[in-house]
């Protein structure tokens, strides 16, 4: 499983960047307007910064509205992914977007079904909500399973995003489920790398480097 950072804040991408395990980076509409940037601009910047897949997600709900603003979207640099909510107009222009090929992420997947559709509209990218099912009693990650089995079954090749990740056990259980990619918000990052018996350690061999005689 690769990892995507979920967030349009450009130093956290720096950071999770020279980590290098940084495959590609997820925006969404509440992600840009925390940053209070110009969107096309801070896709420019994380486009120079990072080589993989960019989702930057449309505003429009009607597919002729989505597929101007992908073509915009997708002029910016050759790895933009245009995002795509999963509705009846963002399936048309999924296959519009398709047929041009641009790459496409279908976001605010909730159902497996939903999955299906999506990649067989052309879909590059599925992208399933763990945390806000989760949120609502449901379980996130049987979703990833369950999208992973199908895909494999007819042999489709959308990859799936976890997204909507909110912490270091959603992670590992999207890697374990199926999941292609988890997309993370930098905080997460943070959490996966720290433990406790890792600080102790480098405590207690820098204490005994620093007794020699
Ligand atoms: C990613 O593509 C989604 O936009 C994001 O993971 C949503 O996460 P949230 O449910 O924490 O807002």
């Amino acid at each position: 499983m690769k990892f995507f950072i979920d967030t349009a804040n450009i130093e956290d991408i720096r950071e999770a960047n020279a980590l290098g395990i940084l495959a590609g980076v997820t925006t969404n509409p509440s992600l840009v307007a925390k940053e209070g940037v110009s969107f096309h601009e801070r896709l420019k910047e994380i486009t120079d910064e990072v080589d993989g897949s960019v989702s930057a997600e449309v505003i429009s709900e009607d597919a002729e509205g989505m597929i101007q603003e992908g073509k915009e979207l997708a002029a910016i640099a050759p790895n933009i992914t245009v995002k795509v909510p999963m509705t009846m107009e963002g399936l048309k222009a999924v296959k519009a977007f398709s047929d041009l090929s641009i790459r496409t992420n279908v976001t605010l997947v909730f159902s497996a079904n939903q999955a299906l559709m999506a990649a067989r509209a052309g879909a590059s990218y599925v992208s399933p909500f763990l945390g806000r099912l989760d949120d609502i009693g449901h379980n996130g990650v049987e979703l990833i399973s369950q999208i992973s089995e199908i895909f494999d079954l007819h042999a489709i090749d959308t990859e799936i995003i976890a997204a909507s990740v909110r912490h270091p056990v959603h992670v590992t259980e999207a890697a374990s489920h199926g999941a292609h990619i988890a997309t993370v918000p930098f905080k997460v990052l943070n959490q996966i790398v720290q433990h406790p018996l890792t600080d102790q350690g480098i405590e207690k061999f820098l204490n005994d480097w620093n007794q020699q005689k």
